[in-house]
């Protein structure tokens, strides 16, 4: 069994491409997220943070958990609140129902790892905490550059400001986490779970697809599809039933074909 971390980053690897592949990943890359759709997608974070961090703090003397417990430096629940004002008004809580069934998917696997199996809430906080100080970073930067926001503002998320180092405190995580105690059994358990947390993010992503424009691809299956449709319907024009009727019309008969 290798270590912890090394475990989690390898056994994660492709779902982790899967995400980078995202739609709406992509699309937050090159700037294409309307502010209003990026406001909605706090909503989805804001759920998720809640629930992990709740349940960080509700078991925070686990001495496994307490090992990787920084509500100080990682806690964003808080930053959350201040984006979710910027983007969306300060009636932004109104949008907090109803869940949607991705939120809700995300939500119940972190209260099911609370209430069932408290370590496996590592695998959760390890996907969104190294997640938000790594890849996060990227897209803090396209957020500001493409919105042309005004000087810190609406990326509160991003900002770890009790962090100096982030890859130093990356590095002290990454090793906290070696440190857990778990079986053989809850030490696959937890990659499955962080597999399983990247896919729920996945979901997430995805329920902001039909808000974004067609990809290329999807134009072209889009132009595909309509060319395919065209031809059935002539097809089907000339279909034996239609061209029964047709006869039967033209000698003055009803068909029933
Ligand atoms: C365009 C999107 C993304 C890019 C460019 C990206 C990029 C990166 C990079 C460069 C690292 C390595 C950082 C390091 O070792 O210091 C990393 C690590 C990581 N990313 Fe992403 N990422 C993206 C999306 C995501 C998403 C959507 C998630 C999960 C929600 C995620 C979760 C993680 C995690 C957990 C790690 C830590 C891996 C480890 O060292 O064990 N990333 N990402």
């Amino acid at each position: 069994m290798a270590l912890l971390a090394a475990d989690l980053k390898e056994g994660t690897k492709t779902v982790h491409s899967e995400a980078e592949r995202s739609k709406f990943v992509k699309f937050f890359f090159k700037g294409e997220i309307s502010p209003a759709t990026y406001g909605r997608f706090l909503i989805s974070l804001y759920h998720v943070y809640n629930a992990l961090e709740k349940a960080l703090d509700q078991h925070k003397d686990n001495a496994n958990i307490q090992l990787i417990y920084f509500p100080k430096e990682l806690g964003r629940k808080e930053a959350l609140e201040q984006d979710l004002e910027f983007f969306n008004g300060p009636e932004w809580r109104d949008m907090l129902s109803p869940i949607s069934p991705a939120q809700k998917g995300y939500v119940d696997a972190i209260e099911r790892c609370a209430a069932t199996k408290p370590d496996l809430l590592i695998a959760h906080a390890y996907v969104r905490y190294l997640g938000d100080l790594s890849g996060g970073q990227i897209l803090s930067k396209k957020l500001q550059k493409h919105n042309d926001l005004p000087e810190g503002k609406g990326v509160a998320f991003y900002n770890f400001d009790q962090i100096e180092d982030k890859d130093g405190f990356k590095e002290q995580y990454r090793k906290r986490i070696n440190q857990v105690e778990v079986d053989e059994e809850t030490h696959k358990a937890m990659v499955e779970e962080s597999c399983q947390a990247f896919i729920r993010n996945i979901d997430v992503f995805q329920e902001f697809d039909h808000e974004l424009p067609l990809t290329k691809e999807e134009q072209e299956a889009a132009e595909v599809a309509e060319a395919a449709n065209k031809k059935a319907g002539l097809f089907s024009s000339l279909a034996p039933s239609n061209l029964i009727n047709s006869i039967a019309s033209a000698v003055g008969l009803k068909s029933n074909a």
